[in-house]
């Protein structure tokens, strides 16, 4: 029997996206067959690349596993290599792991957001994805394009990933899910995301192409791209950083790695922040004994440069410097003589290439001396 009770605004915000999504929406392989495995694979895939690109590589991933055991059996070598070129190989590696939980198990794919929600790899959006398209279950998938959907039709004020923000949007997208009893799960959370990949878009939304344009407060408002909010960012910090360039006698140059993060792993060189009454010399010789207890003496100061990381405005300011203590021949604990050549096969920050190529360039010539410092900062009273 059909339903004569006058439609709520949102049932009709579902009814007219949906039919839209049914006429407009691309013709997907995954939607197609939208059985359980396909699904999983092409939302773990859709997480980190575009459609257009992900497609070839979904299809070969398929022929090559075209279920759950497949996977399984494979090497992680196989399933690394089949997943080449796509990054994010820690995504494979939990879809490898959840394949053979579920072959360990004996079961097939689960078939409830909460049952998949304990797989490896398998994480909100995905269980409600894979449960919506695959099972008919009405639970609402929320992605960045959903959030950017949802906050702008209803203007949801706050930022992705805080709390408020987050708990508005979820509202809604459960509210919208349930609007019409909850009746084709899958089509309709793919509709909100193929609005926010086609249409609705972050920079520049094609607000005349919308099918639910009606309904949207952002754009009767004029703020569109007010939404979804972005955090406001900290006021920058400048720093002045002095940089060593320490060659032993075969033009090697001494680095250290990093211990503290976000930063952990990659080689600098020795370096270390200025204070505001400090000269950059005597700067380079207090830091480079206290954090990697060597002693230096600044020879040439070279043109320095500007440099940001996150927050941080750095002015660099390079040396060569020579290396005082352990001496020269002696080994460095903790650090490492690199020949320039072999440098960018070690892991290392643009900071560090930006400074040999400064100090590359600066070559003393005749007629452009480029300033010996005459008193060793070891000399500074
Ligand atoms: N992005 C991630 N999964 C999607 C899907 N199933 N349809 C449209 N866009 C998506």
């Amino acid at each position: 029997m059909s339903d004569l009770r006058p439609a709520s605004p949102f049932r009709l915000l579902r009814r007219t996206l949906l039919a839209w999504f049914r006429r407009n929406g691309r013709p997907l392989p995954f939607r197609e067959s939208p059985d359980a495995w396909r699904v999983w694979v092409s939302e773990v895939m859709l997480q980190q690349t575009r459609v257009e690109a992900m497609l070839p590589r979904y299809r070969a991933f398929v022929a090559r596993f075209p279920d759950p055991g497949a996977l399984a059996d494979a090497s992680e070598d196989e399933v690394l290599a089949a997943w080449a070129g796509l990054g994010y190989y820690g995504r494979a590696r939990a879809l490898h792991r959840a394949a053979r939980e579920l072959a360990a198990a004996g079961g097939g794919i689960p078939d409830t957001a909460a049952s998949l929600r304990r797989l490896p790899g398998i994480g909100d959006y995905t269980a409600a994805a894979i449960a919506s398209i695959a099972f008919d279950e009405p639970v609402a998938a929320v992605d960045g394009n959903v959030r950017r959907v949802l906050s702008r039709l209803f203007m949801v004020e706050g930022f992705p990933g805080r709390a408020p923000f987050e708990g508005r949007v979820r509202e809604l997208a459960d509210r919208l899910m349930e609007a019409d009893g909850g009746r084709d799960p899958g089509d309709w959370n793919q509709a909100v995301m193929e609005l926010g990949a086609t249409v609705c878009t972050p920079a520049v939304p094609r607000c005349g192409s919308c099918p639910v344009r009606e309904f949207c407060w952002s754009r009767v408002a004029g703020r569109q791209t007010d939404f979804p909010g972005r955090p406001p960012r900290p006021a920058p910090v400048a720093v002045r950083l002095a940089v060593a360039v320490v060659r032993d006698r075969e033009g090697r140059i001494l680095v250290f790695r990093r211990g503290e993060s976000p930063m952990r792993g990659l080689y600098e060189l020795p370096c270390g922040e200025c204070r505001s009454d400090e000269s950059p010399e005597t700067a380079l010789v207090r830091e480079t004994a206290s954090r990697y207890g060597i002693r230096v003496e600044p020879a040439r100061e070279v043109a320095g440069f500007r440099h940001t990381v996150m927050n941080r405005r750095i002015a660099v300011v390079p040396f060569e410097a020579d290396l005082v203590d352990p001496a020269p021949g002696e080994t460095v604990p903790g650090g490492r003589f690199v020949h320039p050549r072999d440098l960018d096969r070690i892991p290392s920050g643009s900071m560090l290439q930006k400074t040999l190529q400064r100090v590359a360039s600066t070559r003393r010539t005749p007629g452009n001396p480029s300033r010996r410092l005459l008193v060793s900062a070891r000399d500074d009273p």
